[in-house]
């Protein structure tokens, strides 16, 4: 839709947000009116150069034109159905996905939280059946982000943050333990713990990734007390991270994972990945969703895939995120930069708050993210070039000067 076409102003439309929406957000100033590749455009057309990617989800570009035909193509033939009919694009979505990563089975969802949702139901599920009612308590990371449903949110490690406060209690059941601490991850563990659930970089939480003696020694400590590692891959599935799936990086599998973001290239989709045992838990009418696996972002999903995989964007992402992040640590009052792929984060020694250099670079025209105080967080889309970087890096360092 075109503001043109309309007969309002861009004013009467963010007036029109502001008057009937229940805003949760602190807006972008501009209207996103087309969107092609790196570059988002407003209603006057000009060009804002996109390093967040709708937040890590226009992967293979924004509107990528096979993702666009897809969907096209796939809304000619049948739109919604619910889950009682077979749908052509959900089943080859299965395939591929399981296929791909290397995974049992699959269920869809809608996005990262209803993801986690399942992941967490499953596995409490499997705990309490296979040992007993009390099995079912999941060990997950302080600072760490699952989602803004009730099960996610108490999963989230952080009991100070405005996701969590003034909701009442949250749902029992989860205990928070340090991350990057072994220790403190098998000292959080007790005779009635059926799983621990971590993000493999942390990403909300500043972008911190896992060390490999971290993420394999889970691996080995559930393994030896028959737990399930749980990985959180919403935001790092699907090549974000240099690699199809972070854990990809570390050698391991974990018993479930959940995904959502990329996957869809833009078109709402969650799923969780298990292996067939934990999968059991799952049976007719233990879970359920509407939308799940909706055939259009399906079908989105497969285009998506294939254009990842075809040209290899995770290489990409991992050699951009490398220059990249060179290039930023010799921006003026930066304290570190951390990364894993195109997932990076900036970390600022306090000259100014992350939401000043957030603003400053939307005056430039950049599109970058703030974390807490001091981090700017950049999820590009993975198609991006060194011009692109170079692009970004400079009006960065201007941005800085010039705060
Ligand atoms: C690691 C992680 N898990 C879960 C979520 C929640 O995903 P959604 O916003 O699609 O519910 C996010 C969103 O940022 C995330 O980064």
């Amino acid at each position: 839709m075109k503001l043109k076409d309309t007969g309002r102003t861009a004013q009467d439309i963010k007036d029109l947000v502001s008057k009937y929406m229940i805003e949760t957000y602190e807006r972008f100033d501009f209207i996103a009116e087309t969107a092609e590749g790196m570059y988002l455009y407003d209603e006057n057309g000009t060009p804002y150069l996109d390093f967040y990617a709708g937040i890590a989800v226009n992967s293979a570009g924004n509107r990528n034109p096979k993702v666009v035909a897809a969907v096209k193509e796939q809304v000619d033939d049948i739109m919604h159905t619910f889950n009682y009919p077979y749908t052509i694009p959900q089943a080859l979505l299965a395939e591929k996905v399981c296929t791909t990563i290397g995974m049992d089975k699959i269920y869809f969802q809608n996005s990262g939280t209803e993801a986690n949702e399942a992941m967490i139901k499953m596995a409490r599920k499997y705990g309490v059946e296979k040992y007993g009612p009390h099995k079912y308590n999941i060990v997950t990371a302080k600072m760490g982000f699952h989602g803004r449903t009730f099960g996610s949110m108490s999963a989230t490690g952080q009991p100070d943050n405005a996701c969590q406060i003034g909701f009442g209690d949250m749902t029992p059941g989860f205990t928070y333990a340090d991350y990057n601490d072994l220790e403190s991850f098998r000292n959080a563990c007790t005779e009635n713990t059926i799983a621990i659930m971590v993000e493999p970089v942390q990403g909300e939480g500043g972008v911190h990734p896992a060390t490999k003696e971290f993420l394999c020694g889970l691996r080995k400590l559930c393994d030896e007390k028959g737990m399930l590692l749980l990985l959180d891959e919403v935001q790092t599935g699907w090549c974000r991270t240099g690699r199809i799936m972070s854990y990809m990086h570390y050698g391991i599998k974990p018993d479930i994972v959940s995904m959502a973001k990329a996957l869809g290239g833009g078109m709402p989709i969650g799923a969780i990945c298990a292996t067939a045992e934990v999968a059991k838990a799952f049976t007719a009418g233990s879970h359920g969703t509407t939308f799940g696996g909706h055939p259009v972002s399906a079908a989105a999903a497969l285009a998506e895939i294939d254009e990842l995989l075809s040209r290899d964007l995770a290489s990409n992402a991992e050699k951009m995120g490398d220059y990249f992040s060179a290039k930023l640590e010799t921006l003026p009052h930066v304290k570190e930069v951390r990364h894993q792929g195109c997932l990076i984060g900036v970390e600022f020694d306090g000259f100014a708050t992350s939401t000043d250099i957030k603003h400053k670079c939307l005056d430039k025209h950049l599109l970058v993210t703030a974390i807490g105080a001091n981090v700017v967080r950049m999820v590009p889309p993975l198609i991006l070039t060194q011009e692109d970087c170079d692009k970004a890096y400079a009006i960065l360092k201007e941005a800085v000067e010039e705060l």
